[in-house]
């Protein structure tokens, strides 16, 4: 069984991305696409880093435990927000940290918004970044507009899964292609 891993990547008080992430992590699983875990960048609570884990003196043990999740994972999927058109910085911070992990992984990239455009700035800009830094990204997006109105903090919460449910598959199945 191939292993997936979700970095939820917002440390947002009353974030709603994280539930997307959530989501993913109960459909991998119950689809029996892949061993799921979540990485969560609000629970890791990442300092804003000086270097990357590479040359970092006395780094956090959370920053290293991200490292062999990172590089462990068959696939990653990204789940950020967009702010203000663009990457959050807790997005950023952790992705900046890593250099080799991602070299050659597949990622695919979840990207939420409170508002009707599911954050494709972020989609494209993650997109480039990933290319950049040798990672695989996946063409196919899972975009999520208007989040507040179908997920919670804990997942999705909708009387008919079955449309997020046939997108999840496309977009997890994409990365293990
Ligand atoms: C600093 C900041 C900037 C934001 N900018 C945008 C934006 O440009 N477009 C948008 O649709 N939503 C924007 N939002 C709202 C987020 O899309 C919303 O909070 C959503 O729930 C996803 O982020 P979250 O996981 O942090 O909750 C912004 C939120 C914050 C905190």
């Amino acid at each position: 069984m191939k292993r997936l891993l979700i970095i939820s990547a917002s440390v947002r008080e009353q974030r709603r991305s994280h539930g997307v992430a959530l989501y993913l992590h109960d459909y991998a699983q119950r689809g029996g696409l892949a061993v799921s875990s979540v990485f969560d960048l609000k629970e890791a609570n990442f300092p804003l880093f000086t270097e990357r884990l590479a040359y970092l003196q006395d780094a956090p043990e959370a920053a290293i435990i991200f490292s062999q999740a990172v590089s462990q994972a068959d696939a990653v999927i990204i789940v950020s927000p967009e702010y203000n058109l663009g990457v959050p910085a807790s997005t950023k911070n952790a992705i900046d940290l890593l250099t080799s992990e991602w070299l050659g992984k597949p990622v695919g990239i979840a990207s939420v918004s409170s508002g009707g455009f599911g954050a494709r700035n972020v989609w494209g800009e993650l997109s480039k970044i990933m290319l950049h830094m040798g990672a695989r990204p996946s063409s196919t997006g899972y975009f999520t507009p208007n989040v507040q109105n179908s997920y919670n903090e804990l997942g999705l919460n909708v009387a008919d899964s079955k449309p997020f449910d046939e997108r999840a598959h496309k977009f997890i199945t994409s990365l293990f292609g």
